[in-house]
């Protein structure tokens, strides 16, 4: 018998979201991994072992043992685009939108992103970990233990850096794996207003090289997870020249490419990602049917964000049907950030996505775990109960993973542990 740290036993189904190397694709989106009746072993704060309860507790004596009995084990939720880290929020806007006023005409009136970038400009560091740490502990009750999460409400170097900051404060404080992108080119500053072209500059001169060097002696350096740079490539935001500019100046520095693309107007931006190697090309809610076939052909992963059509009250979703039937590798994301989508919740994520992109609830969870893993570069280590994978795990309170998809609006995660450690539920 070989002594480890926890082996959880007698689950109603282990869920392993396992495969062959890569994110899953096609048909592959429709296998869980299931195990009736399985266990997870762990020591070291990684998976050592999956399998039939009879055959890991033969195998295995545990410091922890826990009864899973009428539960779903399955892989920690991995969030991979988020902007969780601002200051303030936007109920106001939510108001006007529900009298009328659509998203891109608060944009364009000055309101949006950038007045959550005069209340993250006035919020000192401290404030800004301070109001999203309660943000992550929502996310961790609901299963989610891996963050990418945005700069983006800065917009000029030195708040933008502050909000870099605070990302390295929020994972050194909080227990979820946190990945760092930088968002420098989200949205015009008003005092750039008209001019576009020279913010773009800032962002490629300043701002670029001032991040990748910050990065190089940070906590991620040291713990092997990239600094992504990401653009909204959109109509009032970042041309496609202007997107391919910023990607390839973060590219020259070291910084691996995400994209905002497609949200409201299809620019090209499937495209440029994939000529670029991007981890993702993320949003995808009008990509053209030939852009679909690029993003299929390619390694980059492609993220809808169906909370955000939600919020904004939009009977319009991604066509992500068609991206799994196309061959896409797609994963789930909430977007979560105080104007197009204050959601935190991934297992809701999944309902919408279910109801309204009619994706199966198998491919649902494999988006929220295996293939969201990949999204943010780290499928090699997370996403999926196998050996030699971190032990993120989540245990749900229903005998079939279809309630995760199925149930909505309550919360069905009813323990979740990290590395090993039982740190929520
Ligand atoms: O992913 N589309 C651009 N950025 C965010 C919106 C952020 C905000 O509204 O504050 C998004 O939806
Ligand atoms: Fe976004």
């Amino acid at each position: 018998m070989t002594k480890i740290e926890l082996l959880i036993y007698n689950a109603a189904q282990v869920v392993t979201c396992g495969g062959a190397d890569g994110p899953k694709r096609g048909a592959a989106m429709t296998d869980v991994g299931l195990i009736e009746g399985g266990a997870v072993a762990v020591s070291g704060g990684q998976i050592v072992a999956v399998g039939p309860t009879a055959e890991l507790r033969a195998a295995y004596t545990a410091d922890q043992m826990i009864d899973a009995a009428g539960k779903v084990v399955c892989p920690g939720f991995v969030e991979p685009h988020t902007h969780v880290v601002y200051a303030g929020d936007r109920v106001n806007e939510f108001e006007l939108r529900v009298k009328g006023t659509s998203y891109q005409e608060i944009m364009a009136a000055g309101g949006g992103i950038v007045s959550t970038t005069t209340a993250v400009r006035q919020a000192s560091v401290e404030q800004l970990v301070a109001e999203t740490l309660p943000r992550l502990d929502a996310m961790l009750a609901l299963g989610t233990t891996t963050v990418e999460i945005k700069t983006g409400y800065g917009l000029d170097t030195a708040s933008e850096m502050k909000m870099l900051r605070a990302i390295e404060m929020l994972a050194e404080q909080h227990v979820v794996d946190i990945v760092p992108t930088f968002l420098g080119a989200h949205a015009i500053p008003t005092e750039y207003k008209g001019q576009a072209e020279a913010y773009t500059d800032l962002v490629i001169e300043e701002m670029l090289p001032t991040a990748a060097a910050w990065y190089q002696s940070s906590t991620f350096a040291a713990r092997h997870i990239p600094l992504f740079n990401d653009v909204f490539c959109e109509q009032n935001a970042f041309s496609l020249d202007q997107s391919r500019r910023v990607l390839e100046a973060g590219l020259a520095l070291g910084l691996p490419v995400k994209i905002h693309a497609d949200e409201f107007t299809a620019l090209g931006g499937v495209s440029l990602a994939v000529e670029l190697g991007a981890v993702s090309a993320d949003h995808l809610d009008v990509t053209t049917p030939a852009e679909r076939a690029v993003l299929a052909a390619s390694e980059t992963v492609g993220v809808v964000l169906p909370a955000v059509n939600f919020n904004l009250g939009s009977t319009h979703f991604a066509d992500a049907r068609a991206l799994i039937d196309d061959g896409a590798a797609l994963a789930l994301s909430t977007d979560i950030n105080p104007g197009s989508a204050p959601c935190p919740s991934l297992p809701l994520v999944m309902a919408m996505a279910c109801r309204y992109q009619k994706l199966l609830p198998a491919e649902a969870l494999n988006a929220v775990t295996r293939n969201a893993a990949y999204a943010i570069g780290l499928g090699d280590r997370l996403g999926s109960l196998a050996p030699g994978k971190q032990a993120d795990i989540v245990i749900v309170a229903a005998p079939d993973y279809r309630h995760l998809a199925y149930q909505f609006g309550g919360n069905l995660v009813a323990t979740v542990i990290k590395r090993g450690q039982v740190v929520g539920g």
